[in-house]
């Protein structure tokens, strides 16, 4: 597993770095700036890509990395690689509630008891 980041002042980087580690921990992990990314993307099966939103849109490095540099990858996906897509995706969407229900619990051990009571008398 690959993850691929781009990022300005390093949220995404973190959320990759996170992200990928807890799919694969022996996944390598490279900033889309790498002068190998290229040839680490083509040889690489499952990648995670991050980038920060840029004007409601991907910015324009990585966008352009798609079209220009990768235009050489069949435009097609076939069923096996959409089935791999849908497993990858399930995996992460498993990681991401898991960390939401850590990132929860954490904040709410954080609280004092009166805190504690009032956020408890308030979700009920
Ligand atoms: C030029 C620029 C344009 C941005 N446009 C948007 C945007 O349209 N929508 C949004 O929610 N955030 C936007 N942001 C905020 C970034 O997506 C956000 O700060 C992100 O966490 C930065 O990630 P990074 O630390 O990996 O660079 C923009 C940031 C920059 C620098």
């Amino acid at each position: 597993m690959l993850g691929v980041y781009l990022s300005g002042t390093g949220n995404t980087k973190h959320c990759i770095e996170k992200l990928t580690y807890l799919i694969d921990e022996n996944a390598v992990v490279l900033p889309l700036e790498n002068e190998n990314i290229i040839d680490s993307i083509k040889n690489c099966e499952t990648i995670i890509l991050g980038y920060p939103t840029q004007f409601s849109n991907a910015p324009i490095m990585v966008r352009g990395l798609w079209t220009e540099k990768l235009s050489s990858i069949p435009s097609y996906v076939d069923s096996e690689t959409t089935r791999r897509a849908q497993n990858a995706l399930e995996t992460i969407t498993k990681q991401l509630h898991a960390c939401k229900v850590q990132g929860v619990l954490s904040l709410y051990n954080g609280l004092t008891k009166e805190e504690k009571e009032e956020f408890l008398r308030l979700i009920r």
